[in-house]
């Protein structure tokens, strides 16, 4: 089974398990490429799942309105707009306008639909370590009292909205996709525990990647 195959069954069952011990699955989505491949597989299965049992939320945005290319929400709408999901269980991250109370509005959704622990958090790598839109040097990393902030990121000179660690390490799963050979070196050292990068406070994650160590 080719690895997009495997994140996708992967994707499948643990929505499954959940929903049959709680009655619902949350996951937080990730941009990123390799989820988007994952989505664009999951929306050619109208039937894999109870879909109106799943609720859909971010790990991060970027600061743009959600018909905007960059936006992480347009980018998993493109693919998961397809299948039967409730829109009522649709939760974007609105991270324009005042970003700062659509945080704290994101986190009391969070708070009321997932009792702060998502089944599933999906995440990636970046090759300078980062992971959502927890920047190496930002603000955000030091949070522990709050489940989303808004971060602001200065060599892209632009603002993000990200999960925070304690909202991240509390879910039930975490899988984080690194894919490419070009992220080889950063995904070594980030195993290795040799250096500290913001991939590296997540706690237990699964790692799905084709990179051979
Ligand atoms: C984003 C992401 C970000 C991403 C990594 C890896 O919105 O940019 O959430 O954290 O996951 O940069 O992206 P790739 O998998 O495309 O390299």
């Amino acid at each position: 089974m080719d690895i997009i195959a495997s994140a996708v069954q992967q994707f499948i069952d643990l929505a499954h398990q959940a929903i049959k011990e709680r009655g619902q699955f949350t996951v937080a989505l990730s941009g990123g490429s390799t989820p988007k491949a994952i989505y664009q597989t999951l929306s050619q299965k109208p039937k894999a799942l109870d879909w109106g049992r799943v609720f859909l939320f971010w790990s991060d945005e970027r600061s743009v309105p959600p018909d905007h290319p960059d936006s992480n929400y347009r980018m998993a709408m493109e693919h998961l707009g397809k299948l039967p999901i409730l829109e009522e269980h649709i939760f974007r991250m609105h991270a324009e306008n005042d970003i700062e109370v659509n945080a704290a509005a994101y986190e009391h959704v969070i708070k009321a639909k997932t009792d702060g622990i998502f089944d599933l958090v999906m995440l990636g790598m970046g090759e300078d370590g980062h992971t959502a839109s927890l920047f190496p040097g930002t603000e955000a990393l030091k949070i522990t009292d709050r489940l989303v902030v808004p971060n602001y990121i200065p060599h892209l000179d632009s603002w993000r909205m990200t999960l925070t660690f304690p909202c991240i390490n509390a879910a039930r799963t975490i899988c984080v996709y690194v894919l490419g050979e070009k992220k080889r070196a950063r995904l070594k050292e980030v195993l290795a525990g040799e250096n500290d990068f913001p991939i590296s406070y997540v706690k237990n994650p699964h790692w799905v990647t084709d990179i051979k160590l």
